[in-house]
């Protein structure tokens, strides 16, 4: 059975979530799949596909995102790969938004698939600066849930289809 990591670099929880929507609607798909935190991982030769998302900071992919292409640059590039970002706080669909140019270097890099944005989530009681102070203004969830779930289903029809 084609076994599917979903890792993902994620500061606050939401990028988590998405990576849990997706990591379920590949299971209601019938595939094998993890979902685990991109932070530590140095091999990913086990699964024969990876999708990776990262929350977007300052303008920059999750550096967990980013050390994992680092790491394991040889392995993905072996392997089908798709990447998303998480992060602008308003509705965004791909067309409006590029990914952040480590997620793009990454694509590159190990000849991923897909490279898309997703909407990202502040909570209103956000803790820390300055994402508290950013809350004041920007807190929401932008997160479009049908969205990331109908890419998750786009991705298991791929692989079920190269079997
Ligand atoms: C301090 C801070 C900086 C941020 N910088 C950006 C940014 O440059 N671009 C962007 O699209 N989103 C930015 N965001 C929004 C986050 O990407 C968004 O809240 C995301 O969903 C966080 O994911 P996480 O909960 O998995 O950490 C920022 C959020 C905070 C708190």
């Amino acid at each position: 059975m084609t076994k599917v990591l979903v890792a993902y670099g994620s500061t606050r929880g939401s990028t988590r979530e998405i990576a849990g929507w997706i990591g379920q609607v590949l299971a209601e798909q019938g595939l094998e799949v993890e979902v685990r935190a991109a932070a530590g991982m140095k091999d990913v030769g086990g699964y024969d596909a990876v999708v990776l998302g990262g929350a977007v900071y300052y303008g920059r992919w999750h550096r967990h995102a980013r050390t994992l292409v680092r790491r394991c640059a040889g392995q993905l590039a072996q392997r089908p790969v798709w990447l998303f970002s998480s992060g602008p706080l308003q509705r965004v669909d791909d067309r409006d938004v590029s990914p952040p140019a480590g997620a793009e270097r990454a694509r590159r890099r190990v000849g991923a698939r897909e490279n898309v944005v997703f909407g990202g989530c502040l909570r209103a009681d956000a803790k820390g600066f300055p994402a508290a102070t950013m809350a004041k203004t920007a807190a929401g969830d932008f997160r479009d849930a049908e969205r990331v779930r109908a890419w998750a289903r786009d991705i298991a029809y791929d692989l079920k289809a190269a079997g």
